[in-house]
């Protein structure tokens, strides 16, 4: 479906969220997006918005970055009086969502107080500024967003459970890149073009080796992490297309291909032998698992290998030929 056209990827699981997406965007149910930082619930919950048909404004609001004192009265207002220094009455922003969209995001990071408010809205409808009596209508479509595991924080008595269950009756998560290689040289190669555009370049190929080491890299930083590395590629490439020695160096990491690869397994320490002969032992393991699991990203390619981790070509081979003597 390409009615959301914020939301990239082809990917099995973003083609089934952005379905969902457009399905729950017109109801009036609260949305709650999960998800590791960087994985697009901001642009999750814009789309949320984009498809619902409300015609008032998207308004967000990050609850983690409101002090526990400020955070009533920015969402819900408060009149003249409610506090020293409340010298008028003032709306909060869930005024400025009326009609449209209210978008709580970090909401794990909510006060308790704040949170037994914010439940009145969405079971009643209603509100009270600080400080005031009457009750005010809200008419906004809640949409929350957190990287925290909510049961978790409920089960810690930080959340409470019935604002919890209220939230997540429609609970979209959002996956981390490294679950989507796909969506991963999807979003690259749009970034890439976009920045390349942006700098006033030619587009920028991509080498194999380096198309590949993408698409296996975790990205912890998900989709910032990617967008960033998109920038820094547009600005810095010499060439026409990127090679491995032109990425930066936070994503110059060999990824281990199997799961012997894995940092620290595989390589055993011989304590029946001498220190310096178990340490000769462990340094030749080291170094053949790092030139395998380096030409492995290279294709084989002695050359490019050599050049990408800063080595002499000899001494590559020179290893090389040690494992192949290794009987297997
Ligand atoms: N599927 C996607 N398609 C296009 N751009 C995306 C996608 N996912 C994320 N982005 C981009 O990645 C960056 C991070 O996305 P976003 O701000 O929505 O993440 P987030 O989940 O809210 O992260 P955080 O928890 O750190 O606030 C933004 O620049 C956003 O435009
Ligand atoms: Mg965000």
């Amino acid at each position: 479906m390409s009615n959301v056209p914020a939301l990239i990827g082809d990917s099995e699981t973003m083609a089934r969220l952005r379905m969902r997406i457009a399905r729950v965007a017109p109801t009036p149910l609260p949305v709650l997006l999960v998800g590791e930082t960087g994985t697009g619930k901001e642009v999750a919950a814009r789309a949320v918005h984009n498809l619902s048909g409300r015609a008032g404004p998207f308004v967000a609001v990050d609850c983690g970055a409101l002090s526990q004192s400020l955070v009533e009265s920015e969402l819900f207002g408060h009149v003249r009086g409610a506090f020293t220094g409340a010298n008028h009455r003032r709306e909060g922003l869930i005024r400025a969502a009326a009609g449209g969209t209210f978008f709580l995001d970090e909401i794990g990071e909510l006060p308790m107080d704040t949170q037994t408010r914010l439940l009145r809205v969405l079971e009643q409808g209603t509100y009270r500024l600080v400080g005031g009596e009457g009750e005010q209508r809200s008419d906004i479509r809640v949409v929350a967003a957190t990287w925290r595991n909510l049961r978790e924080r409920v089960s810690e008595g930080l959340f409470r459970k019935d604002l919890y269950h209220r939230l997540s009756i429609v609970e979209l998560s959002l996956p981390p890149l490294r679950e989507r290689a796909d969506d991963a040289e999807q979003l690259m190669e749009h970034f890439l073009s976009e920045e390349c555009q942006r700098a006033g370049r030619r587009p920028l190929g991509l080498e194999p080796d380096v198309r590949r080491h993408f698409r296996r890299w975790p990205w912890p930083g998900n989709v910032r992490e990617l967008r960033n590395a998109a920038a820094y590629l547009a600005a810095m490439t010499l060439g026409g297309r990127v090679r491995f020695e032109d990425l930066p160096n936070s994503l110059r990491r060999i990824v281990p291909d199997a799961p012997e690869h894995e940092p620290g397994v595989g390589v055993q320490i011989r304590i029946d032998l001498p220190y310096m002969d178990a340490r000769r032992d462990w340094l030749d393991q080291f170094q053949i698992q790092y030139v395998s699991a380096l030409l492995a990203a290279h294709d084989g390619n002695v050359s490019a290998a050599a050049r990408a981790a800063g080595m002499d070509r000899r001494s590559i081979q020179r290893i090389l030929s040690r494992v192949r003597q290794i009987p297997s």
